[in-house]
């Protein structure tokens, strides 16, 4: 197979899909290359759209992935407010909303994911927001500006940094099932302190709960819990996870799995000619040694950058370590590796609003995170996969990376 041969039509211009266009092109592809986006906007960057973005008018302007003309200057023809709706794997073609055909050598899929949805909060309801888009973020911020009572469906990564961009002025509330909040995401160590910070500006918690009846009248919303009493919002902010899109692949007969497209450790689908890169691939890191889905910025950056790569060349194989970052009010976490341990160790004291986690796993440091600490990291990162020194909790001693 030589996937130099066509055109490269990539579905998806997000980070992954955009990372791809670029990494292929400086690797010598010199086919056509076409990134199609069902977004009328051109490659954008989602984390600000809850933080900066929520927070001040005019940094939308500021989210560009590729300013300028770095796209034309690659040559990489971007189709904006173009769906996908078909894979043609016979005839090697996509079809477009409206019907037209693109043809592709190669095709990458880079769909990324949506967000889950409650049905007695259905997406476009008066006063109901969900947030994965550009639009979505300036909807809200446009409700947010007369809301003074904020639900917050969700106490993970996005319901919480929404809480923090909208609790100045405002009564904010998270209801969320788990007892802590970012559960999935980070240790309860970590977890503690966030819900501790919220808490001092002003947000209230309703641990332990869903939502088991919706309705609104003139006064907002009535949320019925199912514990405790009714919560009257004016305005219901939902963020209870993400779905991959992983329909296009599935009704084109390629393999998927709940967590996403089916790809090794190339990006590589059952079908010679088509990859997934990004969010949507539930690929293989040679690191782990399984298939995983990841989440996160970095990962779409390095996975799409590595599939681009990789269809002109393929080197050993996907290994980057995972990580992420979220911020809210002055706080940044960074984390790295593994994010939640069997065992956690607490190197220094969170009152004092700077500490690390250490993530041990099978008695080794599987990850480690760093709270308002990005400078600690840089060493803390060289003791993965190391068991932990014995003065590991002690700030007094310097951290020391393996001799
Ligand atoms: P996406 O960004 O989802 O892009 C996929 C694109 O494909 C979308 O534009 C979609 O509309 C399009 N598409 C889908 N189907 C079709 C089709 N059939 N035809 C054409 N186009 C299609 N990560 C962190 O590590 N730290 C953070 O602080 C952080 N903050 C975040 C804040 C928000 C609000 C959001 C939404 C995400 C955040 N993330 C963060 C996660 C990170 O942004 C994502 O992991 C990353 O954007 C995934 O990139 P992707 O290109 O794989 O998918
Ligand atoms: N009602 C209330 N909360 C719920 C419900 C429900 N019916 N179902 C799930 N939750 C909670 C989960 O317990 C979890 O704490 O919603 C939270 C979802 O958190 P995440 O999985 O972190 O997802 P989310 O915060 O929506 O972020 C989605 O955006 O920033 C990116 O990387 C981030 O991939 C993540 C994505």
């Amino acid at each position: 197979m030589n996937t130099a041969e066509g055109p490269l039509v990539i579905v998806g211009a997000g980070l992954a899909g955009l990372r791809v266009a670029e990494a292929a092109r400086a690797a010598g592809f010199a086919n056509r290359i076409l990134l199609v986006s069902d977004e009328p906007h051109a490659p954008y960057d989602r984390p600000p759209l809850s933080k900066a973005v929520l927070l001040a008018e005019g940094h939308e302007r500021e989210i560009a992935l590729a300013p300028g003309d770095s796209l034309a200057e690659s040559q990489i023809e971007l189709h904006t407010g173009r769906a996908v709706t078909a894979i043609d794997r016979t005839a090697h073609r996509v079809i477009l909303a409206g019907g037209e055909a693109l043809s592709y050598g190669t095709l990458v899929l880079a769909t990324g994911s949506r967000v889950r949805t409650l049905p007695s909060l259905p997406p476009g309801a008066p006063g109901v927001h969900y947030l994965r888009s550009l639009d979505d973020a300036l909807a809200l911020r446009r409700d947010l500006a007369a809301a003074s009572r904020v639900a917050i469906v969700g106490g993970g990564i996005i319901g919480l940094e929404i809480a923090a961009a909208s609790s100045s002025g405002r009564q904010v509330t998270v209801i969320e099932p788990q007892p802590r909040v970012m559960a999935r995401a980070t240790a309860p160590a970590v977890s503690d302190y966030f819900e501790r910070r919220h808490r001092e500006a002003g947000v209230t918690f309703l641990f332990g709960a869903t939502i088991a009846d919706a309705a609104r009248n003139e006064a907002g919303w009535t949320l019925r819990l199912s514990q405790g009493p009714d919560l009257i919002a004016d305005i219901v902010v939902v963020g209870v996870g993400v779905l991959p899109n992983t329909e296009l692949a599935a009704a084109a007969g390629l393999e998927v799995a709940p967590g996403g497209i089916v790809v090794d450790a190339h990006g590589r689908t059952g079908d010679p000619h088509i990859f997934a890169a990004g969010e949507v691939a539930l690929h293989v890191n040679t690191r782990h040694g399984r298939h995983e889905r990841q989440e996160t910025w970095a990962h779409a950056a390095a996975h799409g950058a590595h599939v681009g790569r990789s269809l002109l060349a393929p080197d050993e194989g996907y290994a980057e370590t995972a990580s992420y970052w979220t911020d809210q009010y002055d706080i940044n976490l960074q984390a790295w590796g593994t994010p939640i341990g069997e065992t956690d160790i607490v190197r220094g004291d969170p009152a004092g609003g700077k500490f690390l986690v250490f993530h041990i796993v099978g008695g080794a440091i599987a990850g480690v995170s760093a709270v308002n600490a990005v400078r600690d990291l840089r060493t803390a990162k060289k003791l993965l996969g190391h068991p932990p020194p014995p003065d590991l909790a002690n700030p007094a001693v310097p951290l020391k990376a393996p001799g």
